[in-house]
């Protein structure tokens, strides 16, 4: 049995295939296959195993219905047909939870960074600009008691209120499909309206899965609601926010910062006006990228290879957010 992986993954994960006597061609070349390149290299394998943004739609599925089982090496399916999948009988996973903690962290991290303009800083030391002591410049915001709101309290966006409660005291309201008792019982979250979370958070973060309802859903209107001296933060999937549309807010102080995580599109081109903004930090989607997260992520992955290629059920099934 043969699995046609997109790009190189962590050890650990193909230590597990080969252990179970899979064998494996790795696509290792640092761009994203085109379309052709990804049938073809499917059509001599019988699994995939798929790493990045590759637009698995349905003239994929269908060209690639030999396909024993798909696995995703990530928690977003947005990329994938799902429906085609599931008509054409082809298995997907994804890798959802063990990214949890490191994408928490990357939110985070941006949100510290956004408040206190740390990046911009950063930027004005390499430029020579670290002028004298002045105590009216360079001010930012203090996090403690402000109120976090959560757009998406699943794992990831629960892993960042634990973590803003426990270090800033920061009070949670999140705005998600459906209720997360967990979360209202551990951390005192506040269920709140989509509404209500523009107009109340000190802090916006972004943790929803990318579905039609989801896509673009942070633009002009939504910005316009919230607080001007609230910070956005997006460490989901860009397509959630509308680009220009944060530029102008921010440009117009309709808010105060922004941290992304992920941008629309990506890469981000490099003159983009928002990495000049001292209220704005940008990362290279690198939400997932510690080596606990990316090795866990390469070895469910594989786990759900090998059950797939035994015509076992998936330890790892995609649950669908519909
Ligand atoms: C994920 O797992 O969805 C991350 O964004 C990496 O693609």
């Amino acid at each position: 049995m043969k699995v046609f992986i997109t790009r190189h993954i962590p050890e650990s994960g193909l230590q597990l295939l080969r252990d179970a006597g899979i064998t494996y061609t790795e696509h290792t070349e640092k761009r994203n296959l085109t379309p052709e390149e990804l049938i073809a290299g499917c059509r001599e394998h019988d699994a995939l195993l798929s790493v990045g943004g590759n637009k698995l739609n349905a003239d994929f599925l269908q060209a690639c219905r030999h396909l024993k089982v798909i696995a995703l090496m990530s928690a977003g399916y947005d990329n994938l047909d799902v429906d085609t999948a599931a008509a054409l009988n082809i298995p997907v996973g994804n890798t959802p939870g063990v990214l949890s903690n490191a994408t928490a962290d990357t939110a985070f991290l941006l949100m510290l960074a956004v408040a206190r303009k740390a990046f911009y800083m950063h930027k004005t030391i390499e430029k020579g600009e670290w002028g004298f002591f002045d105590p009216t410049a360079n001010l930012g915001q203090e996090l403690n008691g402000r109120t976090l709101g959560v757009f998406g309290m699943g794992s990831i966006g629960t892993a960042l209120a634990r973590k803003c409660h426990g270090a800033f005291d920061m009070p949670v309201i999140y705005h998600n499909r459906s209720r997360n008792e967990a979360a209202e019982k551990a951390l005192g979250a506040k269920y709140v309206s989509f509404e209500e979370l523009l107009a109340q958070s000190d802090v916006l973060s972004v943790h929803a899965a990318l579905t039609p309802q989801t896509d673009g859903m942070f633009n002009a209107a939504a910005f316009r609601q919230m607080k001007p001296t609230a910070i956005f933060i997006n460490a989901a999937r860009g397509a959630m926010h509308n680009e220009n549309d944060l530029l102008e807010a921010l440009r117009s102080h309709s808010i105060w910062g922004a941290g992304l995580d992920v941008t629309n599109p990506e890469p981000m081109d490099k003159h983009n006006l928002l990495l000049q903004l001292p209220n704005v930090a940008v990362l290279p989607h690198i939400g997932s990228a510690t080596e606990e997260a990316r090795g866990g992520m390469a070895r469910m992955a594989a786990e759900n290879i090998i059950a797939g290629l035994k015509g076992e059920p998936l330890p790892h099934p995609i649950r669908l957010v519909r």
